[in-house]
């Protein structure tokens, strides 16, 4: 795409990445993409925020030159050393020989470690500012979200904030690049979450710090290095990432998340029972097959919702590995207090309901039901059932 106007001489060009399965390696990508948004702003001296993926570098490089010869930039601002920002940083550093690097104390090392570069750094402190004659730039230290070294950046003129991971989403940008000329937000308000819980969720008290922070700022524009630019409503995408660092210390909102894994079919006809049951309630209910769902996808349900049901199989005297995957996931991502139910069968010996528990005891889930039944389930099991899953749903309902 060629570069884009944001405001006066401030420019997106931004790379659009759909050859990317896994984004760090992890989350599937495939179908959303993602982009890698960066932004020049020009006056008498000239800056570049932020870069891409060094697998992107020519793209890259061709947006850059839609509005300047490298050559003439003075400064290139990392926000943010993960690599996704920085890849194309020493092909920038070499095509920009009067260009200085400007990032923060614990970036500068970070420098040298991932990139071997320790010349022409300039590190800037919490508040400090830059002029390039007319605009300037300010930056703020806003660590953890997403690395301890990261910052934001901020010109005071046309009062737009650079954010960088902050207020981000996977999505490779479908021509529009403003939040004004998108035409499927719900999709695009999907895959942020889907970028927050995967991405920036385990910060989410450096998430809400940031906001804080930031708050006295006047901001017309928010650009993120990921996903639309907010010129219509900046608030918006501020106020969402508000709600969803919110989660991490909140029980989620009433719903449940039903997590299965069957190997022949015989928790899988427990689960539709179980549906059942939850579904004469009423409440939010999103279904997860663990074998074939990337946890990508189960995190963000699991995020908001307040109950949790699991339904797996004990598989060699353990938890269904698939299921306790995304249990693990879960823990690491630190989505705590949830109220869980479990059922599953088992041919000889369980484990699998063990297992659960281990698993999330360092979540404090509240596990209030529990069925387990041997080989298939009786018809009278299928009733049990039926009757577990709108029982829990009751619950989960009451918040
Ligand atoms: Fe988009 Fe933490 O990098």
């Amino acid at each position: 795409m060629p570069a884009i106007t944001v405001k006066p001489g401030i420019y997106w060009i931004g790379i659009n990445d759909r050859l990317t399965d896994l984004f760090e390696g992890i989350w599937p990508i495939t179908q959303a993409g993602v982009s890698y948004n960066s932004y020049l702003v020009v006056d008498e001296k000239k800056a570049l925020i932020d870069l891409a993926k060094d697998t992107q570098e020519s793209s890259f490089i061709g947006q850059f030159e839609d509005v300047l010869d490298p050559a003439d930039l003075d400064y290139i601002v990392l926000n943010h050393m993960e690599p996704d920002h920085t890849g194309a940083v020493n092909l920038l550093y070499r095509l920009a020989p009067n260009a200085t690097l400007i990032c923060t104390e614990k970036a500068k090392g970070m420098l040298q470690t991932f990139f071997g570069i320790s010349d022409r750094i300039r590190v800037v402190g919490d508040g400090e500012t830059i002029s390039l004659g007319n605009k300037s730039l300010r930056f703020f230290a806003v660590p953890f979200v997403h690395w301890p070294e990261t910052m934001v950046t901020y010109e005071p003129t046309e009062r737009v904030l650079f954010s960088c991971d902050a207020f981000g989403g996977y999505g490779a940008l479908r021509g529009a690049i403003f939040d004004d000329e998108y035409t499927d937000m719900d999709f695009y308000i999907r895959e942020a979450l889907r970028y927050y819980v995967n991405i920036v969720a385990r910060f989410s008290g450096p998430v809400l710090r940031a906001i804080d922070k930031l708050g006295s700022l006047d901001i017309d524009v928010v650009a993120p290095s990921h996903g639309l630019v907010w010129r219509k409503d900046p608030n918006k995408i501020v106020s969402l990432y508000q709600q969803w660092a919110q989660y991490a210390t909140s029980p989620g909102d009433p719903g449940v998340t039903l997590i299965y894994g069957s190997m022949y079919g015989k928790t899988e006809e427990m689960m539709n029972a179980v549906a059942e049951g939850v579904a004469k309630v009423g409440i939010p209910l999103e279904i997860f097959d663990a074998a074939r769902t990337h946890s990508s996808y189960i995190l963000p349900s699991l995020w908001t919702k307040n109950g949790v049901i699991v339904g797996a199989p004990t598989y060699e005297t353990s938890l269904f590995p698939p299921v306790a995957q995304v249990l693990e996931m879960a823990a690491h991502k630190r989505i705590r207090k949830r109220r869980a139910a479990y059922f599953g069968s088992y041919g000889w010996s369980g484990g699998a309901k063990r297992d659960c528990a281990k698993i999330t005891e360092p979540l404090e889930w509240e596990w209030v039901e529990t069925f387990e039944f041997q080989g298939r389930p009786t018809h009278e099991d299928l009733h049990k059932a039926e009757e577990m899953g709108e029982r829990f749903a009751r619950l989960v309902a009451q918040k």
